[in-house]
């Protein structure tokens, strides 16, 4: 993680850099800095802290915020504690050489070694540190120019990075590089922006670059950009591609906080991820990745799917889906657990990789196996032109647009679109569904944004039941079915942005073990849909209540039995049972939204986390 941010070109840099920061600071914020170049010095700051204290401490101690050249850093802290000195940029020993670096540089230990017996000496316990050690001494002992010696020390480095390097005796340059962190680079009228992502660069031009991984660039103002493969040298022809994203969809657009604001955008995320594919009146989803290897897909033997934390969650949702319309068997791994085993994958495996960034190492490291093991990999992702779609055979994007709070919402409700759309196709394919059941749920996925609209307007209700359990040091999630994976991720939200410990059960594992937590003082949010073990589920409300739990229930509108037993219930419409996970996890956020606002809590920027994590 990280967000890395440099300008080059005519404009003052220092506002570009500082705002591109702000954009990025999802991508980590435990420390930032800024090196701004101003035409005779490099003006270096660096803080633990937010963007925000870099602005103050910068324009309380740099000479100057002048300067056309300049590159800064969010950081999400790998080798080194948060503190001023760990953050970025680094310098070379010499002062010259001034670097930003998102990702992890795996041998830095040796490199380190190998760099103080020459003499170098350092300061952070960075890895980033010793790498602008190493293009320096490439420079000095062989005598190369700056984007030559970047290429040979990344050469020598193993490891994952996007880079910017600066060197302030050629102030036209910089080299950027990059190998499995993400980097965009921005063109202007010779001007240049270079980031993480295309979010700080996007009132100035929608031309950018996305580097491959292996690929370098040296960005000169008046000149071309020349792009080139790092381990040997020859030169790429990069496609040029058009942005889709406006100002809007990354500001905050009156919302209190991002995660709100993502929350609300539901409805119109679902219509974007389902509009021009499901055409409810033809009875047709019209999927180009799925259409394009449709008996690829239609006759896996099996499917895995890999992802990580809410995504993780849609690919449970995605195992009930798949196997109730499809027929087909599902896995679904920890992307991370999958990769370090030996899995055994079979020629006619289907690998669903399951990732909003599109960047997730974890991920990203499961279908470069699987595919080394001849699977078929199909990605479905938020981010378009992230490295796992790019990575995948084939895929699907959610069109959820940009996803900033680090607590994923849109992100899980557009993922159950796509992977309902996908597996209602593959069904029809395989005759797996009838024609009218097939339409059935075109018509009923059709209908699900207004439905979520409905459950919003129960806000004021949830803030209430926030309001009351804000205090609980633990809470249980209980689900069963189809929304047993919803109980999960409910019990990630308020972990994640309130720091209360929650925990995510089938409901009817509860008499196995966690029963034994229920008291006066538990809360348990129970699913109790009507549509899926309903009975079932309130017993498990009854056993609840006995032990004196503190019941929230999310029951369908009209419901009476659980509204008898449950301290609260919060209603949604009524909807067929696949479906349900749609609406059930909208108060679910909600919920976990409120509890942390009133706790003081980041939400949009919770502690220890960040939104893409590009290091394992
Ligand atoms: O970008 P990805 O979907 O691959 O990210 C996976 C997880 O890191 C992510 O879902 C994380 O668990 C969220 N913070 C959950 O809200």
């Amino acid at each position: 993680m990280c967000g890395i941010v440099g300008y080059i070109g005519h404009r003052e840099a220092y506002s570009i850099v500082l705002k591109g920061l702000q954009r990025l600071e999802y991508r980590g914020y435990d420390s930032a800095g800024i090196a701004l170049y101003d035409g005779e010095e490099l003006n270096l700051c660096k803080t633990k802290g937010k963007v925000s204290d870099l602005k103050d401490k910068f324009e309380e101690t740099a000479t100057s915020t002048k300067g056309t050249v300049g590159i800064g850093h969010t950081r999400w802290a790998t080798h080194g504690v948060p503190n001023d000195v760990n953050s970025h940029p680094h310098y070379s020993n010499s002062g010259n050489l001034v670097i930003i670096h998102n990702g992890i540089i795996e041998n830095y230990d040796t490199l380190k070694k190998e760099l103080i017996k020459r003499g170098y000496t350092f300061e952070s316990d960075t890895d980033t540190e010793v790498l602008v050690n190493l293009i320096e001494d490439v420079m000095v002992n062989e005598k190369v120019k700056l984007g030559k010696a970047v290429q040979i020390a990344l050469n020598q480095s193993v490891g994952a990075y996007a880079i910017a390097v600066f060197d302030k005796r050629k102030p036209n340059e910089l080299v950027v590089a990059r190998l499995g962190s993400p980097l965009a680079i921005g063109i202007g009228e010779n001007e240049f922006f270079i980031a993480s992502d295309a979010s700080p660069f996007i009132e100035y031009t929608s031309n950018a670059i996305y580097l491959e991984d292996g690929e370098m660039a040296v960005v000169r103002t008046q000149k071309q950009i020349k792009v080139r493969k790092i381990h040997d040298d020859s030169l790429v022809d990069p496609y040029v591609q058009e942005l889709q994203l406006n100002l809007e969809q990354i500001e905050k657009g009156g919302y209190e906080h991002f995660m709100l604001k993502e929350i609300y955008e539901q409805p119109n995320a679902i219509i974007d991820t389902y509009r021009g594919r499901m055409l409810v009146n033809e009875g047709i989803v019209r999927m180009a990745g799925v259409d394009d290897n449709i008996e690829r897909l239609a006759n896996a033997k099996r499917i895995l799917i890999v992802a990580c934390g809410t995504s993780w969650h849609a690919g449970l949702v995605a195992e009930y889906i798949f196997e109730d319309f499809a027929r087909i068997p599902v896995e679904v791994e920890y992307a991370s657990e999958f990769r370090y085993r030996n899995p055994i994958i079979y020629e006619n495996d289907v690998v669903i990789a399951i990732s909003q960034s599109g960047e997730t190492a974890d991920t990203m490291a499961a279908i470069k196996l699987a595919k080394e093991k001849g699977a078929f990999v199909f990605g479905v992702c938020n981010v378009v032109g992230s490295s796992i779609s790019r990575e995948s055979h084939a895929g699907a994007y959610t069109h959820a647009g940009p996803e900033i709070g680090v607590a994923s919402t849109k992100a899980f409700t557009t993922q159950i679109t796509v992977l309902t759309m996908i597996a209602l196709k593959l069904a029809k394919h395989r005759g797996t569904i009838s024609d009218s059941d097939f339409r059935y749920h075109l018509q009923e996925l059709d209908r699900i944004p207004a439905k979520i609209s409905k459950v919003l307007e129960a806000n004021d209700h949830i803030k209430l039941i926030a309001d009351k359990y804000k205090e609980a040091p633990n809470c249980l999630y209980l689900g069963r079915g189809y929304n047993f994976p919803v109980a999960l991720e409910g019990a990630l939200k308020l972990k994640e942005i309130s720091y209360i410990h929650a925990e995510g059960y089938p409901a009817a594992e509860m008499k196995h073990g966690p029963i034994a937590l229920i008291d006066e003082q538990m809360p348990v949010v129970v699913i109790a849909t009507k549509k899926g073990h309903y009975e079932k589920v309130v017993s498990n409300i009854q056993e609840i209540k006995s032990r004196k739990g503190k019941i929230i229930g999310i029951v369908t509108e009209g419901d009476e039995a659980v509204r008898d037993l449950a301290d609260y219930v919060i209603e949604i419409p009524e909807t067929i049972e696949s479906l349900t996970p749609l609406l059930t996890t909208i108060p679910l956020q909600l919920l976990s939204y409120h509890i942390a606002v009133m706790l003081g809590k980041n939400v949009d920027q919770p502690r220890n986390l960040a939104k893409s994590v590009t290091v394992e």
